[in-house]
């Protein structure tokens, strides 16, 4: 680029300094007027064609110094030569549109998953929605006079109206959790005593299925530091899936505690079905649950491993799993101990 413009200048440059010495030779040799007239007007003429080339040149200079100043807002455009501007600029645009471009990836990606996110909340609420209407239609039909028909019936719609309220409570605690309003208030707390509260309020659901809650060996007190409640909210979150995945009959969900330099790690362990490979890097989406069918018989709104992965953020801490098919699974966490 700047060769260009430089070769034009000496073009012009010499172009107009031939024409102003033809013009006053001519003058000159013709001798209409005395000699000191003609090296006047050769001197004017050339300084004329000079100086409207300075301007001009000034000018675009300045142009594209304006230009690079607006457009990038760069104090140091003064120091900068065309070239470089250019270079940059065009660096610049390249640079904008590939960001544009990276803009646009995650504006589509994120109305994808809105919108996927708005067909799984509809399809949860609207399941167990149904089952109540057509339980209360039997109901409304003749079956609310037979004692037998009606107790089931009003059962039904109660487990039901509890389904809608779990999804609704996780709905509004994966909203305040991303929303970032709802703020950790972290204390020091015994972990261990924490999960026995967690396996006494699991322990009937459990022994219904025949499993057992235990720690792998007895500890004491070890204290750490989080969200007393949170935490206790992922420990249930991670008991009740170990609960329900444990297909066995006469198995064990096994809690450990394992000391990591300042940390603790927290571990929970099941011999159920396992998950794939593939399933590993998606069952913390929100919804997203390995069963395709959204099988009813197990429950569950495929929220609980997204709650969890937003408390543990919300503590800088990740959730992790360890699983195969068929073997079991490990989710294990870390906390900042005392
Ligand atoms: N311990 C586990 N063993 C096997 N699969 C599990 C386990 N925990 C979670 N999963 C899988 O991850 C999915 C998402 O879990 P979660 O978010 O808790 O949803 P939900 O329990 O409501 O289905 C589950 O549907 C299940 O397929
Ligand atoms: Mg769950």
């Amino acid at each position: 680029m700047l060769k260009k413009y430089s070769f034009s200048l000496t073009i012009a440059v010499i172009t107009s300094c031939i024409i102003t010495a033809f013009v006053s030779l001519l003058i000159f040799y013709l001798g209409s007027y005395q000699p000191i007239i003609s090296i006047a007007v050769f001197l004017i003429s050339f300084f004329t064609i000079w100086i409207t080339i300075i301007i001009k040149t000034a000018n675009v200079d300045r142009k594209i110094r304006k230009l690079y100043h607006n457009v990038f807002n760069l104090k140091r455009y003064k120091e900068a030569s065309i070239p470089e501007y250019i270079d940059e600029i065009s660096e610049q645009v390249t640079l904008l549109s590939q960001q544009k471009v990276k803009e646009i990836d995650v504006l589509t990606e994120r109305e994808n998953y809105r919108r996927e996110f708005l067909g799984n909340v509809s399809h949860e609420l609207k399941t167990p929605l149904f089952s109540i209407q057509g339980f209360l239609l039997t109901l409304i039909e003749g079956g609310v006079e037979d004692e037998k028909i009606r107790y089931k019936y009003l059962n039904r719609i109660n487990k039901s109206v509890d389904r809608l309220g779990y999804i609704v409570k996780d709905l509004d605690m994966i909203s305040e959790l991303e929303s970032g309003k709802i703020q950790i208030a972290p204390k020091s707390f015994n972990i261990v005593a924490v999960t026995q509260e967690v396996f006494d309020l699991l322990e009937i659901k459990a022994q219904k299925q025949g499993i057992t809650l235990q720690f792998d060996e007895e500890y004491n007190n070890i204290k750490v530091i989080g969200d007393l409640e949170r935490i206790q909210q992922v420990m249930v979150n991670l008991v009740v899936n170990a609960i329900k995945h444990s297909n066995k009959d006469n198995t064990t969900v096994t809690v450990s505690f394992k000391n990591e330099n300042q940390n603790i790690q927290i571990a929970v362990h099941d011999n159920g079905q396992g998950i794939s490979q593939e399933d590993q890097q998606r069952i913390f989406e929100r919804f997203y649950r390995v069963d395709k069918s959204r099988n009813r018989k197990k429950g569950g709104s495929g929220l609980g491993l997204s709650i969890v992965k937003h408390i543990l953020d919300a503590h800088g801490e990740k959730i992790n799993v360890e699983s195969k098919l068929g073997e079991g699974s490990t989710f294990y966490f870390h906390l900042k101990k005392i």
